[in-house]
């Protein structure tokens, strides 16, 4: 399971999706829904581009795109028959963020979380800042995959 609030997609995620598909048989990428974060893309969206990003980069195997709003994630987890989480780490800082998680959704059920380092190359990329170059006009290409460079170009989103 590759959880993760894919708002958007990123080369970063992509390279990890790519990297936790060849690893597992079967692999969830799962957009979390954060009520308490205000989002720029619809959940729905962010779906359809990340379904849309592996098809585009041609990443092989059983992966399945799924979103998810309410309750513990390792109850998702439990309810699917996942047993691992794959977050990709791209400093110390992630790496501090992600373990109290990790510690704490092994004690609650047992869920493991592997890290995976990403390509180097997107080492300074986040969805954060994507969508802040974004909604300031400015061309975020290089970070991101296609289908998404062209949907924040859009002017009018509407979904
Ligand atoms: O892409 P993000 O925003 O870093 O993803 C964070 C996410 C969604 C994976 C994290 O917030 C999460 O696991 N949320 C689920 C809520 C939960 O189960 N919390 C308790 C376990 S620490």
């Amino acid at each position: 399971m590759a959880p993760g609030s894919f708002d958007p997609i990123t080369l970063g995620h992509l390279d990890v999706i790519d990297r936790a598909a060849g690893l597992f048989d079967e692999l969830h990428v799962l957009v979390v829904h954060n009520p308490d974060k205000v989002a720029l893309l619809p959940v729905a969206k962010r779906v359809e581009l990340i379904e849309k990003s592996i098809r585009d980069a041609g990443i092989k195997g059983d992966i399945r795109v799924t979103s998810w709003s309410v309750g513990l994630l390792v109850d998702y987890c439990t309810d699917v028959g996942a047993s691992v989480l794959v977050k990709g780490v791209r400093s110390q800082v992630d790496v501090a963020y992600e373990t109290p998680m990790a510690i704490i959704n092994r004690n609650l059920a047992k869920v493991e979380t592997i890290f995976l380092l990403p390509d180097p190359a997107h080492a300074h990329v986040s969805s954060s800042l994507v969508r802040q170059v974004a909604s300031l006009g400015g061309d975020v290409a290089p970070y991101v995959p296609a289908a998404v460079a062209e949907y924040l170009r859009t002017p009018e989103r509407s979904n």
